[in-house]
Protein backbone atom coordinates (compact mmCIF):
# COMPACT_ATOMS: atom_id res chain seq x y z
CA UNK A 1 0.00 0.00 0.00
CA UNK A 2 1.52 3.73 -0.73
CA UNK A 3 0.41 6.79 0.49
CA UNK A 4 0.66 9.85 -1.70
CA UNK A 5 0.24 12.96 -0.53
CA UNK A 6 0.95 15.34 -4.18
CA UNK A 7 -2.02 15.77 -6.18
CA UNK A 8 0.23 15.73 -9.00
CA UNK A 9 1.81 12.43 -8.38
CA UNK A 10 -1.60 10.77 -7.00
CA UNK A 11 -3.20 12.35 -10.70
CA UNK A 12 -0.04 10.97 -12.87
CA UNK A 13 -0.10 7.22 -11.01
CA UNK A 14 -4.07 6.84 -12.09
CA UNK A 15 -3.35 8.17 -15.39
CA UNK A 16 -0.30 5.43 -16.23
CA UNK A 17 -2.89 3.11 -14.42
CA UNK A 18 -5.43 3.63 -16.75
CA UNK A 19 -3.39 4.00 -19.78
CA UNK A 20 -2.71 0.12 -18.95
CA UNK A 21 -6.33 -0.03 -18.78
CA UNK A 22 -6.93 -0.83 -14.90
CA UNK A 23 -10.07 -0.30 -13.29
CA UNK A 24 -9.89 2.07 -10.48
CA UNK A 25 -12.39 2.09 -7.50
CA UNK A 26 -12.39 5.25 -5.14
CA UNK A 27 -13.72 5.56 -1.56
CA UNK A 28 -13.52 9.49 -0.33
CA UNK A 29 -13.70 9.84 3.25
CA UNK A 30 -12.45 11.80 5.54
CA UNK A 31 -10.82 9.49 8.06
CA UNK A 32 -11.62 8.35 11.42
CA UNK A 33 -12.58 4.77 9.11
CA UNK A 34 -15.66 2.93 10.39
CA UNK A 35 -17.41 0.37 9.30
CA UNK A 36 -19.70 2.37 7.23
CA UNK A 37 -16.32 3.30 5.01
CA UNK A 38 -15.15 -0.55 5.65
CA UNK A 39 -18.32 -1.77 3.71
CA UNK A 40 -17.51 0.85 0.69
CA UNK A 41 -13.61 0.01 0.76
CA UNK A 42 -14.81 -3.41 0.74
CA UNK A 43 -16.97 -3.60 -2.38
CA UNK A 44 -14.49 -1.40 -4.24
CA UNK A 45 -11.97 -4.15 -3.90
CA UNK A 46 -14.36 -6.88 -4.96
CA UNK A 47 -15.34 -4.88 -8.11
CA UNK A 48 -12.31 -2.97 -9.25
CA UNK A 49 -8.43 -3.60 -10.07
CA UNK A 50 -6.98 -1.05 -8.14
CA UNK A 51 -8.41 0.70 -4.94
CA UNK A 52 -7.78 4.35 -4.14
CA UNK A 53 -9.11 5.96 -0.52
CA UNK A 54 -8.66 9.99 0.30
CA UNK A 55 -8.42 10.64 3.77
CA UNK A 56 -9.00 14.50 3.60
CA UNK A 57 -10.91 16.85 6.40
CA UNK A 58 -12.13 19.39 3.72
CA UNK A 59 -12.41 22.58 5.23
CA UNK A 60 -14.01 24.14 2.42
CA UNK A 61 -17.38 21.58 3.70
CA UNK A 62 -17.37 22.67 7.72
CA UNK A 63 -18.82 26.47 8.81
CA UNK A 64 -17.15 28.66 10.89
CA UNK A 65 -18.91 27.39 13.84
CA UNK A 66 -18.33 23.64 13.24
CA UNK A 67 -16.25 21.20 14.26
CA UNK A 68 -13.22 21.53 11.83
CA UNK A 69 -10.66 21.28 14.48
CA UNK A 70 -11.81 18.79 16.82
CA UNK A 71 -12.99 16.42 13.81
CA UNK A 72 -10.96 13.16 14.40
CA UNK A 73 -7.88 12.21 12.80
CA UNK A 74 -6.65 8.95 13.77
CA UNK A 75 -4.50 8.63 10.66
CA UNK A 76 -2.21 5.95 11.78
CA UNK A 77 -5.61 3.28 13.01
CA UNK A 78 -6.70 4.32 9.60
CA UNK A 79 -4.02 3.37 7.51
CA UNK A 80 -3.98 -0.30 9.58
CA UNK A 81 -7.52 -0.44 8.37
CA UNK A 82 -6.99 0.65 4.71
CA UNK A 83 -3.71 -2.19 4.75
CA UNK A 84 -5.83 -4.92 6.30
CA UNK A 85 -8.36 -4.53 3.32
CA UNK A 86 -6.05 -4.44 0.38
CA UNK A 87 -6.21 -0.32 -0.16
CA UNK A 88 -3.83 0.29 -3.16
CA UNK A 89 -3.64 4.32 -2.56
CA UNK A 90 -4.41 6.28 0.21
CA UNK A 91 -4.31 9.87 -1.54
CA UNK A 92 -3.70 12.28 1.70
CA UNK A 93 -3.15 15.36 0.40
CA UNK A 94 -2.19 17.91 2.87
CA UNK A 95 -4.66 21.62 2.29
CA UNK A 96 -2.11 23.74 0.72
CA UNK A 97 -2.16 21.42 -1.86
CA UNK A 98 -6.27 20.84 -2.60
CA UNK A 99 -6.38 24.46 -2.03
CA UNK A 100 -3.20 26.81 -2.54
CA UNK A 101 -3.82 30.68 -1.75
CA UNK A 102 -4.83 31.59 -5.23
CA UNK A 103 -7.78 28.79 -5.00
CA UNK A 104 -11.05 30.62 -6.24
CA UNK A 105 -13.42 28.03 -7.96
CA UNK A 106 -16.23 26.46 -6.38
CA UNK A 107 -19.34 24.09 -7.29
CA UNK A 108 -22.47 24.81 -6.88
CA UNK A 109 -25.54 22.12 -7.10
CA UNK A 110 -28.45 24.51 -7.32
CA UNK A 111 -31.80 24.05 -5.57
CA UNK A 112 -30.50 20.68 -4.05
CA UNK A 113 -27.76 22.29 -2.02
CA UNK A 114 -30.30 24.92 -0.30
CA UNK A 115 -32.72 21.94 1.24
CA UNK A 116 -32.61 19.64 4.19
CA UNK A 117 -29.28 19.90 5.60
CA UNK A 118 -27.96 22.52 3.29
CA UNK A 119 -30.41 24.98 4.91
CA UNK A 120 -28.80 25.15 8.37
CA UNK A 121 -25.54 24.42 6.54
CA UNK A 122 -24.88 27.03 4.47
CA UNK A 123 -22.21 26.49 1.64
CA UNK A 124 -21.33 22.82 2.88
CA UNK A 125 -22.35 21.08 -0.38
CA UNK A 126 -20.53 23.84 -2.17
CA UNK A 127 -17.66 22.45 -0.38
CA UNK A 128 -18.33 18.89 -0.88
CA UNK A 129 -19.57 19.33 -4.49
CA UNK A 130 -15.45 20.83 -5.22
CA UNK A 131 -13.55 18.57 -3.10
CA UNK A 132 -15.30 15.84 -4.54
CA UNK A 133 -14.81 17.31 -8.12
CA UNK A 134 -11.44 18.01 -7.85
CA UNK A 135 -10.57 13.93 -6.08
CA UNK A 136 -12.10 12.74 -8.94
CA UNK A 137 -10.10 14.66 -11.35
CA UNK A 138 -6.90 13.80 -9.41
CA UNK A 139 -7.94 9.86 -9.17
CA UNK A 140 -9.53 9.28 -12.42
CA UNK A 141 -11.95 6.26 -10.65
CA UNK A 142 -14.07 4.63 -13.21
CA UNK A 143 -16.06 3.92 -9.90
CA UNK A 144 -16.45 6.16 -6.45
CA UNK A 145 -18.21 4.76 -3.73
CA UNK A 146 -20.26 6.65 -1.23
CA UNK A 147 -22.72 6.01 1.50
CA UNK A 148 -26.54 5.69 1.58
CA UNK A 149 -26.02 7.68 5.54
CA UNK A 150 -25.32 10.91 3.55
CA UNK A 151 -28.40 10.82 0.91
CA UNK A 152 -28.59 14.70 0.35
CA UNK A 153 -24.60 14.47 -0.82
CA UNK A 154 -25.23 11.39 -2.59
CA UNK A 155 -28.12 12.57 -4.65
CA UNK A 156 -25.52 15.85 -5.48
CA UNK A 157 -22.74 14.28 -6.10
CA UNK A 158 -25.03 11.89 -8.47
CA UNK A 159 -26.08 15.26 -10.03
CA UNK A 160 -22.72 17.13 -10.30
CA UNK A 161 -21.11 14.00 -12.11
CA UNK A 162 -24.18 13.83 -14.73
CA UNK A 163 -24.31 17.59 -15.44
CA UNK A 164 -20.85 17.93 -15.80
CA UNK A 165 -20.28 14.92 -17.70
CA UNK A 166 -17.87 13.14 -15.54
CA UNK A 167 -16.95 9.95 -16.87
CA UNK A 168 -17.58 7.67 -13.68
CA UNK A 169 -20.00 5.71 -12.03
CA UNK A 170 -21.24 6.79 -8.64
CA UNK A 171 -22.30 3.68 -6.89
CA UNK A 172 -23.66 4.45 -3.08
CA UNK A 173 -24.07 1.94 -0.51
CA UNK A 174 -26.82 0.77 2.50
CA UNK A 175 -26.28 2.65 5.59
CA UNK A 176 -24.28 0.42 8.14
CA UNK A 177 -25.50 -0.04 11.34
CA UNK A 178 -24.54 -0.76 14.85
CA UNK A 179 -26.58 -3.39 17.28
CA UNK A 180 -29.05 -0.70 18.41
CA UNK A 181 -29.66 0.60 14.48
CA UNK A 182 -27.32 4.10 14.83
CA UNK A 183 -26.06 4.74 11.82
CA UNK A 184 -22.24 4.44 11.68
CA UNK A 185 -20.53 8.26 11.33
CA UNK A 186 -16.96 9.16 12.54
CA UNK A 187 -19.26 11.81 14.76
CA UNK A 188 -20.61 9.44 16.96
CA UNK A 189 -17.04 8.97 18.79
CA UNK A 190 -18.41 13.05 20.31
CA UNK A 191 -21.34 11.11 22.29
CA UNK A 192 -21.07 10.97 25.80
CA UNK A 193 -22.60 7.45 27.36
CA UNK A 194 -25.86 9.18 27.92
CA UNK A 195 -25.89 11.28 24.68
CA UNK A 196 -25.04 7.33 23.29
CA UNK A 197 -28.20 6.26 24.47
CA UNK A 198 -30.76 8.78 23.12
CA UNK A 199 -28.90 8.81 19.85
CA UNK A 200 -30.83 5.43 19.20
CA UNK A 201 -34.05 7.13 18.88
CA UNK A 202 -32.82 8.18 15.15
CA UNK A 203 -33.30 4.70 13.99
CA UNK A 204 -36.39 4.52 16.41
CA UNK A 205 -37.83 7.53 14.74
CA UNK A 206 -37.13 5.80 11.23
CA UNK A 207 -38.44 2.38 11.95
CA UNK A 208 -41.52 4.18 13.82
CA UNK A 209 -41.93 6.19 10.08
CA UNK A 210 -41.71 2.95 8.21
CA UNK A 211 -44.50 1.00 10.43
CA UNK A 212 -47.09 4.29 9.97
CA UNK A 213 -46.06 4.00 6.36
CA UNK A 214 -47.00 0.03 6.38
CA UNK A 215 -49.93 0.97 7.77
CA UNK A 216 -50.91 2.96 4.96
CA UNK A 217 -50.53 6.13 6.81
CA UNK A 218 -49.62 8.42 3.87
CA UNK A 219 -50.11 12.22 5.32
CA UNK A 220 -45.94 13.03 5.28
CA UNK A 221 -47.00 15.59 8.22
CA UNK A 222 -48.42 13.39 10.24
CA UNK A 223 -45.51 10.98 10.56
CA UNK A 224 -43.29 13.74 10.91
CA UNK A 225 -45.30 15.36 13.58
CA UNK A 226 -45.17 11.55 15.28
CA UNK A 227 -41.49 10.79 14.56
CA UNK A 228 -41.10 14.44 16.41
CA UNK A 229 -43.19 13.41 19.40
CA UNK A 230 -40.89 10.14 20.01
CA UNK A 231 -37.49 11.89 19.78
CA UNK A 232 -38.40 14.75 21.93
CA UNK A 233 -38.85 11.90 24.91
CA UNK A 234 -35.03 12.21 25.04
CA UNK A 235 -33.55 14.75 27.26
CA UNK A 236 -30.42 15.53 24.83
CA UNK A 237 -32.06 15.01 21.38
CA UNK A 238 -33.21 18.49 19.38
CA UNK A 239 -34.88 17.96 16.04
CA UNK A 240 -32.79 20.11 13.24
CA UNK A 241 -35.05 18.58 10.76
CA UNK A 242 -37.20 15.79 9.82
CA UNK A 243 -38.62 15.55 5.97
CA UNK A 244 -40.32 13.35 3.30
CA UNK A 245 -39.00 14.57 0.37
CA UNK A 246 -38.39 12.79 -3.03
CA UNK A 247 -35.10 10.56 -3.32
CA UNK A 248 -34.16 12.59 -6.93
CA UNK A 249 -35.01 15.99 -6.77
CA UNK A 250 -35.48 16.33 -2.54
CA UNK A 251 -38.61 17.95 -3.51
CA UNK A 252 -41.15 18.20 -0.61
CA UNK A 253 -43.45 15.29 -0.56
CA UNK A 254 -46.79 15.77 1.03
CA UNK A 255 -48.22 12.77 0.64
CA UNK A 256 -46.49 9.52 0.35
CA UNK A 257 -47.45 7.31 -3.01
CA UNK A 258 -47.73 3.79 -2.45
CA UNK A 259 -46.53 3.18 -5.76
CA UNK A 260 -43.28 5.31 -5.40
CA UNK A 261 -40.26 5.95 -3.06
CA UNK A 262 -39.88 8.83 -0.80
CA UNK A 263 -36.48 9.52 1.60
CA UNK A 264 -37.73 10.48 4.78
CA UNK A 265 -34.56 12.55 6.18
CA UNK A 266 -33.50 13.80 9.54
CA UNK A 267 -30.80 15.73 11.43
CA UNK A 268 -30.95 15.52 15.15
CA UNK A 269 -28.97 17.54 17.74
CA UNK A 270 -27.79 15.20 20.57
CA UNK A 271 -26.03 17.57 23.11
CA UNK A 272 -23.84 19.00 20.75
CA UNK A 273 -23.60 16.69 18.03
CA UNK A 274 -25.51 16.80 14.91
CA UNK A 275 -26.34 13.33 13.45
CA UNK A 276 -28.54 12.36 10.32
CA UNK A 277 -30.15 9.15 9.25
CA UNK A 278 -33.06 8.29 6.60
CA UNK A 279 -34.79 5.40 5.39
CA UNK A 280 -36.19 4.88 1.85
CA UNK A 281 -40.21 4.35 1.97
CA UNK A 282 -42.74 3.44 -0.76
CA UNK A 283 -42.57 1.13 -3.51
CA UNK A 284 -38.60 -0.17 -3.46
CA UNK A 285 -38.84 0.33 0.49
CA UNK A 286 -35.31 -0.69 1.90
O1 LIG B 1 -18.70 11.96 3.17
C1 LIG B 1 -17.57 12.44 3.44
O2 LIG B 1 -16.79 11.88 4.21
C2 LIG B 1 -17.15 13.74 2.79
O3 LIG B 1 -18.21 14.61 2.65
C3 LIG B 1 -16.42 13.54 1.44
C4 LIG B 1 -17.34 12.91 0.40
C5 LIG B 1 -15.19 12.68 1.64
C6 LIG B 1 -15.97 14.90 0.89
O4 LIG B 1 -15.11 15.54 1.77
Amino acid sequence: MKIVKRPDIMQRIAGRLKRRGKSIGFVPTMGALHEGHLSLIRRARRANDILVVSIFVNPLQFGPSEDLKRYPRPFEKDKKLCRKEGVDFIFYPGAESLYPRDFKTRIAVNDLEDVLCGKSRPGHFRGVATVVAKLFNIVQPDTAYFGQKDAQQAVIIRRMARDLNMPLNIAVMPVVREKDGLAMSSRNVYLDADERRDAAVLPQALKLAEGLVKKNVRDSAKIVSKMKELIQQRKTASVDYISVVDPDGLLPVRRINPCSRALIALAVRIGRTRLIDNIMVGNKGR
